[in-house]
């Protein structure tokens, strides 16, 4: 399912508050209409010193909701909360967070988020000073405990021109966990049950006590695997080198080497009914580590690397009768057939190639485009599309790939 065709038809509730990052909601809002939601906007009244309420207006799906008492409608907070079938909050202020977090009512938008039972989506925007406040990260604590979506604010440039944390995510990333939000109702349980591994991000190798050999991998496809696996009901393990926001069903395990991760997964491994290895493992390590930090004046270090054992080709070579192992695979040439044998070698029941030389595809990208090999069936191309997409495609196939062996065991 594409993500225009998860909005589509839905009735999406999208606040927003007062803060300079105002004007993205147009985008947002443009996006979500053309991808067929119906977009029902509600500005906070410092919103307004912002963004033209005719601007969000013309684009919404109906005229903007300001007030609890100037609306057509008696009780707004409620119309809104309860037809709702998600609300995103973009930006969002401390205030915002605050008041919400602490259940306070004090406008409309803080009215409709205590009344709806709706996902909520709150997307951060403000100065890092604040941003890093205690109470705005006991606040956000506090939200996601309740089981709301938070889309991080990045890194980059802040009113005012200074730089740092806080600047509101990137309509594509709120699209990412808006999308996430929707899948658990979407999600028909169809792993429930199950115990599903997932290996995320780049290995990092160490040279000295300071230095590392690392790879580009920012983990964002193993993520969406393992968010796509719990909203699907499994039992999800994320053994990764980049910290994930906490996720409902999801057990995270802090890995940096080659070697943690293999230590990690070896020992969860007999009881994974399915192990999808995304993580871009380092094929070489330096070797020997130096003691402390090598130092200028000691002159170029001779690095001398040596190979890291194939984690997925000793899990290949436990695999337990029913489990799913899955493989990736970045290639810059003859994608299926370097997959094929890849799958072959490795004893696994999918591989997941993507040729990394294509623009917008794989390390680093928002997006991918993969074709999945499977041992038992015919390859499937999954054309350019968010990571949230190619992850469910993966899993339809890893589903398939479960029913097959069930039959034959
Ligand atoms: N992998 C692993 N352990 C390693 C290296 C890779 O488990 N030391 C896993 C990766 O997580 C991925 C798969 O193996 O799922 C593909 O790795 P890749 O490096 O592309 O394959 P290789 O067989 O090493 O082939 P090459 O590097 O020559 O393309």
């Amino acid at each position: 399912m594409t993500e225009s065709s998860i909005f589509s038809g839905k009735f999406i509730v999208v606040g927003v508050c007062g803060g300079i990052a105002a004007y993205k909601s147009v985008e947002l809002i443009r996006y979500l209409v053309d991808a067929g939601a119906h977009v029902a906007t509600i500005m906070t009244p410092d919103a307004e010193h912002f963004i033209g309420k005719t601007t969000l207006t013309a684009l919404s799906s109906e005229p903007v909701h300001t007030s609890l008492w100037d609306d057509q409608s008696v009780i707004p907070h409620t119309r809104l909360g309860q037809k709702a079938d998600l609300i995103v909050v973009a930006p969002a202020t401390a205030r915002l967070i605050g008041s919400y977090a602490a259940g306070i009512s004090s406008d409309l938008l803080t009215a409709t988020l205590i009344a709806t039972r709706a996902p909520v989506v709150v997307c951060p925007a403000m100065h890092t000073e604040m941003w890093e406040h205690v109470a705005v990260q006991h606040n956000i604590s506090v939200l996601r405990s309740r089981g709301v979506f938070i889309t991080p604010p990045e890194e980059g440039r802040l009113a005012g021109g200074d730089v740092g944390k806080g600047r509101l995510a990137a309509t594509h990333s709120i699209v990412e966990v808006m999308t996430q939000a929707l899948q658990p109702q979407m999600g028909n349980g169809s792993l429930s049950g199950k115990h599903v591994v997932v290996t995320a991000g780049g290995t990092r190798e160490p040279i000295d006590a300071v230095r590392v050999l690392a790879n580009r991998s920012s983990g964002k496809q193993g993520h969406a695997v393992a968010r796509a696996a719990a909203s699907r009901g499994a039992l999800v393990t994320l053994i990764t080198t980049v910290e994930m926001s906490p996720a409902s069903g999801i057990t995270q395990v802090q890995v940096e080497t080659a070697q943690q991760m293999q230590e990690a997964i070896e020992k969860i491994a007999p009881s994974a009914d399915v192990i999808v290895m995304a993580a871009a493992v380092a094929d070489f390590r330096p070797v020997p580590i130096a003691d402390g930090k090598w130092k200028k004046e000691d002159g170029v270090p001779p690095i001398v690397l040596e190979a890291t054992p194939d984690i997925l080709a000793g899990l290949g070579k436990i695999k337990r009768p029913g489990q799913v192992l899955v493989g990736f695979a970045a290639e810059t040439s003859n994608l299926v057939a370097n997959a094929q044998g890849k799958l072959e070698r490795k004893n696994l029941d999918l591989i997941v190639a993507n040729d990394v030389s294509l623009p917008e595809v794989g390390f680093g990208h928002e997006t991918n485009a993969v074709t999945i090999v499977s041992a038992y069936d015919e390859p499937v191309t999954v054309d350019l599309a968010s990571k949230t997409t190619i992850a469910q495609r993966v899993l339809d196939s890893v589903e398939k790939s479960l029913h097959r062996i069930q039959e034959h065991t």
